[in-house]
């Protein structure tokens, strides 16, 4: 194949993604975990799966950094997820330890890669990578909005009953409880949702969505979501591997755009061969722009609390 992609943690997240990576032939996948056996068990099996998925997609499994060199894009899963109780924030020191050593393996080894950030607390995470890697910021990627919108879509799709192929919507901020659900510019098959529901279920959508990572931790009990992420991460992978300039919202760094400077948060980009290639702006209202800001604030906070590790 000619794309190669490196999935660090073979977990949940990882796994899947790989999964998904080898089935659509986007590129040989490596999938690099830390603990011994589980990325070369994890890949061995989905390299037996290939026969009758009918793929010819490479998949190595290993625990060895040099197997990752030269990568089109690194996906970063690595990391402890979520148990109930527990907030996308309470993982911070733990994962801003194995974000700094996954991204200085990686960095080395496949300088021209762009990175796809899963980790958790995402937007954090990213400066982590970015901070650590040296690479210019178009990049240095962090997947959440592509989850969240997808979440907030599947929700519309349910309560219109209507295909999912027909929803569209944007979901901006922070991963966290204050992301953006944008209804004004979330749709079905071009109508603002605005003009298609009343304004109660709206707010119970949008609530859902705010709350669709911890709905699914109460459910699975041991772990987070990892069907959506994976497919999430892929989505942007593919995006930037065909070059297909496609408008996602990724946490990017914002440089003054939306107000804000200094922090990785959601927003619309434009993903092709260069990674990042354009940060759309979008008119926001007052009360939009306030919860942006304040989103803003709380990935603020979670960089300052990672700056006194
Ligand atoms: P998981 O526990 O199933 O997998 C994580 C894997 O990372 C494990 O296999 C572990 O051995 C590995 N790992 C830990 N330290 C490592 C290191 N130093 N080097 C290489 N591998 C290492 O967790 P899951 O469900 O796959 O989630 C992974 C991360 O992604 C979590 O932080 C989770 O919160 C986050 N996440 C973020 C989402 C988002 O929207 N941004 C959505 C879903 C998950
Ligand atoms: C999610 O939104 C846990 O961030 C993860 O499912």
């Amino acid at each position: 194949m000619k794309n190669k992609v490196t999935v660090v943690g073979g977990g949940n997240v990882g796994a899947t993604a790989a999964q998904r990576l080898a089935e659509k032939e986007l590129a040989d996948v490596v999938l690099i975990d830390i603990i011994e056996g589980v990325p070369e068990g994890k890949a061995l099996d989905l390299t037996e799966a290939a026969p009758i998925e009918k793929h010819d997609a490479g998949i190595v499994g290993t625990n060895d950094y040099k197997d990752s060199k030269n990568s089109d894009i690194v996906i970063v899963t690595a990391g402890i997820p979520r148990k109930p109780g527990m907030s996308r924030d309470d993982l911070i020191s733990t994962n801003a330890g194995i974000m700094k050593s996954v991204t200085q393996e990686v960095a080395a080894l496949s300088p021209d890669a762009v990175i796809i950030i899963v980790s958790n607390p995402l937007d954090a995470m990213c400066h982590v990578a970015y901070d650590v890697s040296n690479f210019p910021k178009n990049r240095v990627i962090g997947m959440a909005g592509v989850l969240d919108s997808a979440r907030f879509r599947a929700f519309i799709s349910m309560e219109l009953n209507v295909s999912v192929e027909n929803t569209h919507a944007f979901v901006l901020g922070g991963h966290g409880d204050t992301m953006v659900p944008l209804p004004r510019y979330s749709t079905v098959a071009g109508i603002p949702i605005t003009e298609l529901m009343p304004k109660d279920r709206i707010e119970a959508l949008v609530d859902r969505t705010r709350k669709g990572g911890a709905e699914i931790v109460s459910l699975l009990k041991t772990g987070s979501a990892y069907y959506a992420p994976a497919s999430a991460a892929v989505e942007m992978a593919e995006a930037i591997l065909k070059d297909k300039k496609k408008i996602l919202p990724c946490a990017a760094l914002l440089e003054g755009e939306y107000g804000i400077d200094g922090l990785f948060i959601g927003v619309p980009v434009k993903l092709g061969a260069g990674g990042i290639e354009d940060i759309i702006q979008i008119n926001l209202t007052d009360e939009e722009q306030a919860a942006l800001n304040k989103s803003a604030d709380a990935v603020k906070e979670l960089v300052d609390t990672i700056n006194k590790l």
